[in-house]
């Protein structure tokens, strides 16, 4: 492993070595051996809670976490849905992870003010995802300890916008007061030097991770990561405003039609992007049915190895970039 190259307001908050986030790959994807491979690689990672709805199998994954990682931080992410009841079902997961004392939480989804007292007044740091500067903005005045911003590029929801990470971390760097990260298309350590350079505190990253050695999905999910350059990656359910960025495949292609038809009935969109369907495509191999959220940053993804030796390259890379903006550097300027 590394050593701790870049000191930033998140690797101080999460008390991580390096400035890397492992957003929550739902719905069973990032569970507690990839988390804690990611933790144990110098990153912090987040067990999805959404993908252990029974509170004995969550439990159990937080214990795991624990186990694996000697005890050291690691994260849940919790999706709040705007549908009523959500705030109750993440409750209940709340009550858990304070118990079992996971040190920070990825909220996503609406609003996470019924939560951000209950977790930091328990000391549990709070950084909200969002796709956009105004909704960070928002998060910031219900005192989260910092935000996730992600741009277009996302694999998974890039929000309605659709504003890249680019924009995204300059303007976060303007507006913003807390510690917050960026992601979206996120792939390379020179991307890391980026953003770290334009303000941010952390990347965020899904899509370059799904070749992760500890990942439990089926090897030919990871080859298809491998095999992509990016442009396999759509954005569907524009009509029904809830944009998820996917790998276009046959249930991709038939949201699509469902989309330029103008179609707004949930009804008729549910058999292609029912969350079993993913899930089934994850275990078998098979991935011409079901949403899988996937983005551009496939292109960078192009070996299966371990969650340790990915990052090692990333901050291998990340310091050789920091490094060439001096060689840039004019003459005269020194002078
Ligand atoms: C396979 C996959 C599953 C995801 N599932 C979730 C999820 O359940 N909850 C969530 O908040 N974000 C989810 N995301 C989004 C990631 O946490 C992260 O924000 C995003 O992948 C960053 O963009 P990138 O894919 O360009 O790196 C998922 C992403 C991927 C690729």
């Amino acid at each position: 492993m590394r050593p701790n190259l870049f000191r930033t307001r998140i690797t101080e908050l999460l008390g991580i070595r390096h400035p890397i986030l492992a957003g929550g790959l739902g719905p069973k994807v990032s569970d507690a051996r990839y988390v804690a491979a990611i933790v144990n690689a110098g990153g912090m990672g987040f067990i999805v809670g959404a993908g252990f709805p029974d509170a004995g199998e969550f439990r159990d994954q937080l214990r795991r976490c624990r186990e694996l990682t000697d005890g050291k931080a690691f994260g849940v992410n919790l999706y709040i849905s705007r549908q009523s009841g959500g705030v109750d079902r993440v409750m209940r997961q709340v009550d858990i992870l304070l118990e079992e004392g996971v040190s920070c939480v990825e909220t996503a989804g609406a609003s996470p003010e019924p939560i951000v007292k209950l977790l930091r007044d328990a000391g549990v740091k709070v950084l909200h995802k969002v796709p956009a500067v105004r909704y960070a903005q928002n998060a910031a005045r219900l005192g989260v300890d910092g935000v996730i911003i992600v741009g277009n590029d996302c694999g998974g929801h890039p929000g309605i916008y659709g504003i890249g990470s680019i924009v995204q971390a300059a303007h976060a760097a303007r507006v913003l007061d807390i510690p917050f990260a960026i992601g979206g298309g996120i792939g390379t350590g020179s991307q890391i030097a980026a953003v770290l350079a334009m303000g941010a505190d952390a990347v965020v990253m899904g899509t370059r991770l799904l070749v992760a050695e500890e990942l439990w999905i089926h090897r030919d999910v990871k080859a298809m990561v491998v095999a992509g350059d990016g442009t396999e990656s759509v954005v569907v359910k524009k009509s029904l405003r809830d944009h998820h960025r996917v790998y276009r495949n046959a249930s991709a292609e038939a949201v699509l039609a469902l989309d330029d038809a103008k179609v707004t009935d949930f009804e008729q969109y549910r058999p292609h992007v029912m969350g079993a369907l993913a899930h089934q495509a994850y275990v078998s191999g098979d991935t011409r049915t079901g949403m899988l959220d996937y983005g551009p940053a496939a292109v960078f993804a192009d070996k299966v190895e371990p969650a340790e030796a990915i990052l090692d390259r990333l901050v291998d890379e990340a310091v050789a970039a920091a490094g060439r903006l001096s060689t840039l550097e004019a003459r005269d300027a020194r002078a």
